[in-house]
C-alpha cells in the first residue's frame, strides 16, 4: 500500500529524515517508535507532502507520489491525523468533520451521510457535541474531531501521529481499540506514531525503531518484547 525508499525530508536548511526505508502492507498496522525529535513527525509530514524538502521514492497503492500535493494524496486515500490537530476551533464539530469530506475532493450527499454515520458510530462523542464549537471541547474531544475528520475524507491508509497524547489511561485503550476496529470493519492500512509502547505493541503488526532521523530497525511486537538488545539500540 505505502513504500518509501531513501526518503529524506527536513525544512528550509534543516534536514532531519535521512534515507528512511518504509513500507506498510494493505490491512497493517505498523508502528513508528523514537525518542522525542528523533524525526518521526517529519517523516510522516514528509510522505503526506507538507514539507517542501523531501526527496526520495513514495509509492502508494502503486503509483509513484513523490512529490505530490497533500490534496492529491488525499484524494487517493492517504490521510494525516497530525501531532497538532489542526482543529477549526470556531468551526462546530459537524463543520470540522465536513471539512475533511470536501478535502476528500468528494462532493455527493449520501456518500457524506454514509461516511458521517459510520464516524458517529465510531466516536460517539461527536455526535453528542457535533452542533458545539470545536474550540469549546477538551483537548482529547477535540483529537477525536481530528481524527473523525480524517475519517470522513475516506482513508485507505491513516497516518496517526500520536493519537492518544494526553488522554487518560482509559481512553488510550479505547484509542487502540478504535485503529483494530477500523482495520477490521474498513480495511484500513495504518502507520502509527504512539508514545504508549505497550499499547500500540498489541495492536500492531510491524514496527520500525527511527532515531536521529534514520530508521534503526524493523522488528515483530514479539521481537520487540523480548528482545533486550533490541531496547539497547534506543
Ligand atoms: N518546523 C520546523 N522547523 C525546523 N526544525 C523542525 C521543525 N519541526 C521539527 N523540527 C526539528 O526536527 C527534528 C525532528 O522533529 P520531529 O517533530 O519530526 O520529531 P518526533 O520524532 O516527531 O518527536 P516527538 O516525539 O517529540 O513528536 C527535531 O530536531 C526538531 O527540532
Ligand atoms: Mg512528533
Amino acid at each position: 500500500m505505502l513504500s518509501v525508499h531513501d526518503f529524506h525530508a527536513g525544512y528550509p536548511s534543516v534536514p532531519v529524515v535521512s534515507g528512511a526505508e518504509l513500507r506498510v502492507e494493505r490491512g497493517e498496522i505498523v508502528s513508528l517508535f523514537g525518542h522525542n525529535g528523533a524525526g518521526k513527525s517529519t517523516l510522516m509530514k514528509g510522505v503526506f507532502g507538507v514539507l517542501g524538502d523531501c526527496r526520495g521514492e513514495v509509492r502508494f497503492n502503486d503509483a509513484a507520489v513523490a512529490g505530490a500535493s497533500t490534496r492529491s494524496l488525499m484524494r487517493r486515500g492517504m490521510v494525516l491525523v497530525p501531532q497538532e490537530r489542526g482543529v477549526f476551533p470556531s468551526l462546530t464539530v459537524a463543520e470540522n468533520l465536513r471539512m475533511g469530506f470536501w478535502a476528500s475532493g468528494e462532493s455527493a450527499r449520501a456518500e457524506y451521510d454514509r461516511r458521517l454515520a459510520r464516524t458517529l458510530g465510531y466516536l460517539p462523542i461527536l455526535d453528542e457535541r457535533k452542533d458545539d464549537r470545536a474550540g469549546e471541547l477538551s483537548g482529547g474531544q477535540q483529537q477525536m474531531v481530528s481524527i473523525g475528520r480524517a475519517l470522513l475524507a475516506g482513508p485507505k491508509l491513516l497516518l496517526l501521529d500520536e493519537p492518544s497524547t494526553g488522554l487518560a489511561p482509559n481512553l488510550v485503550d479505547d484509542i487502540m481499540a478504535l485503529v483494530t476496529r477500523l482495520r477490521e470493519e474498513e480495511g484500513l492500512s495504518v502507520l502509527l506514531v504512539e508514545q504508549n509502547v505497550g499499547q500500540a505493541l498489541a495492536v500492531s503488526d510491524r514496527v520500525y525503531l527511527m532515531k536521529g532521523g534514520r530508521i534503526i530497525h524493523e522488528a515483530t511486537p514479539d521481537q520487540l518484547t523480548w528482545s533486550r538488545s533490541l531496547w539497547d539500540l534506543f
